[in-house]
């Protein structure tokens, strides 16, 4: 990890390798005015010119960023990503970043923007290149507690959204479902209970969801159950929020198999678990006035004797039985089991978070997540929260036809797939809205933003992006108040 700091140096004065410099207006009174004009520099929008800094200062290089005038956190968050990535590019190890934030709301975003820009997986990496060890941030707020608070505040989410990352890029066969279940346990067991159900447990417990698409695979499946209660607050009203993840450490489809190339990214299709198992540390951490109950549903969708089939019926936890129709269509029955267990809790609301469907990807592309819910105050509660927070959610509908869909089943209460490919994002939806009684809940389709196969942008890395994790600790942040 690389560490944050924070100094009231000047930018020319600062000890660091490269020094990463917002500029808001490059007037010839600007200390690197010259070079700035030499290099070309407009400060157009997203414009990033590198030049050595000479005797003008003390690092060696200095990437300078153009900021807009009055720019949103997001905007710091992906300039700052975007400054620091071109930093590390060359071969930077400390860096001081000079961005000038107004306010310890900026300086917060700031620093998760950098920090979120340093991330780099080098697990399997025999020669990894020199990383980064270091981020200063210069900025007059540097010695006011709310500006250590800030800096804090982003280090714990900034954690939290890079070990979801580092989750996701993990090698499937490293992360088998008892291999995930432990390592969740070591990341948040100091912070909340944990409780691992194993596939007995899961048995005696009733779980055909989850237990239906384990059974394929060589080693069982596992539901990690997680809370947190703040230790300060009163117990009394305060709100409890309800998450549940799906969790597919690999997607092979099972006996209805991927292609060769759909399946060559399914080592994410964990991400949604990854990432409530994430958020609800990152609450934990930061000691917010909320209980959460967050339930990692881990399976391996693999075709085998053992596999479920085309046609098996299950009996989920909550005791609806399921037609099972397309063994791809695996998440839904393991969130099926989770969000039922969720909803024992009697939380205030539940919120899934799963990369179920490709037809959420045709409807919103690869960089923004749909929400879907039974309940329009808490949909909304969530657009806010990620805008918030800075990631791309849109709300869709659950069509009206989609009940009489799922209720279709000749032979069970509920079929698990249509034939049609039409509305897929929102069958699913509706199929998950069964298991959730009356209870305010939301879904998030994160199938697209859960992983980034193009280029590095921004703070997004590629591979593995963490999405999700900030909205929902901005989530928890909103309700608690
Ligand atoms: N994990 C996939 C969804 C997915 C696809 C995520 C591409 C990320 C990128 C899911 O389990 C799946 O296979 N869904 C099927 C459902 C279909 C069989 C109804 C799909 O979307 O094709
Ligand atoms: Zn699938
Ligand atoms: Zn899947």
């Amino acid at each position: 990890m690389v560490t944050i700091s924070l100094s009231r140096s000047e930018p020319t004065s600062a000890r660091a390798d490269v020094l990463v410099l917002g500029v808001r207006a490059a007037s010839s009174d600007h200390v690197f005015g010259a070079q700035l004009k030499a290099m070309g520099f407009t400060g157009e929008p997203d414009q990033i010119v590198t030049f050595p800094a000479a005797d003008l200062a003390r690092a060696r290089l200095v990437v300078a960023v153009a900021l807009p005038k009055e720019p949103t956190t997001e905007q710091l968050r992906r300039l700052a990503g975007g400054g620091v990535r071109t930093a590390v590019g060359a071969k930077a190890k400390t860096i001081a970043l000079a961005f000038e934030p107004a306010d310890a709301d900026e300086l917060q975003a700031v620093a998760e923007g950098a920090s979120l820009g340093a991330y780099a997986f080098t697990s399997y990496k025999t020669k990894p290149n020199d990383t980064l060890r270091s981020i200063t941030l210069l900025t007059s707020l540097a010695r006011q507690a709310s500006a250590t608070n800030a800096v804090t505040s982003a280090s714990i989410v900034v954690d939290a959204v890079s070990q979801a990352r580092d989750w996701v890029n993990t090698a499937p066969a490293d992360l088998r479902p008892p291999v995930f279940a432990q390592s969740i346990k070591e990341w948040a067991g100091d912070a909340t209970l944990v409780t691992i159900w194993d596939e007995r447990k899961l048995e005696r417990e009733r779980c055909g969801g989850i237990l239906a698409v384990g059974a394929g695979s060589q080693v069982p499946p596992r539901l990690v159950r997680l809370t947190y209660r703040p230790e300060k607050a009163p117990r009394k009203a305060m709100p409890h929020l309800a998450l549940v993840g799906k969790g597919i450490t690999f997607d092979s489809g099972g006996l209805s198999i991927k292609t060769g190339a759909g399946m060559q990214t399914m080592k994410m299709d964990m991400a949604g678990a990854a990432a409530v198992v994430a958020a609800i540390g990152a609450i934990a951490r930061l000691e917010l006035p909320i209980r959460v109950t967050a339930f990692a549903c881990i399976a391996e969708n693999m075709p085998s004797g053992s596999a479920t089939r085309p046609g098996d019926v299950l009996t989920m936890r909550n005791g609806a039985t399921v037609e099972v129709l397309n063994t791809d269509a695996e998440g839904r029955l393991v969130l099926g089991d989770g969000l039922a267990l969720a909803a024992e809790a009697k939380p205030d609301a539940i919120v899934d978070v799963a990369t179920l469907t490709g037809a959420c990807i045709v409807a919103l592309g690869e960089r923004t997540a749909g929400v879907m819910s039974n309940d329009e105050p808490l949909r909304q509660q969530m657009v806010d929260a990620a805008k918030a927070a800075g990631e791309l959610v849109w709300p869709l509908p659950i069509a009206e036809e989609m009940k009489e869909k799922v209720k279709s089943s000749k032979v069970a209460d509920l079929r698990q797939h249509n034939p049609k490919a039409a509305g897929g994002a929102m069958f699913a939806a509706e199929f998950l809205r069964a298991f959730v009684g009356d209870l305010p809940w939301a879904h998030v389709d994160i199938a697209g933003p859960a992983f980034n196969e193009e280029g590095p942008y921004g703070y997004v890395p590629t591979g593995g992006t963490g999405f999700a994790v900030r909205m929902l600790v901005q989530l928890a942040r909103d309700l608690a108040r």
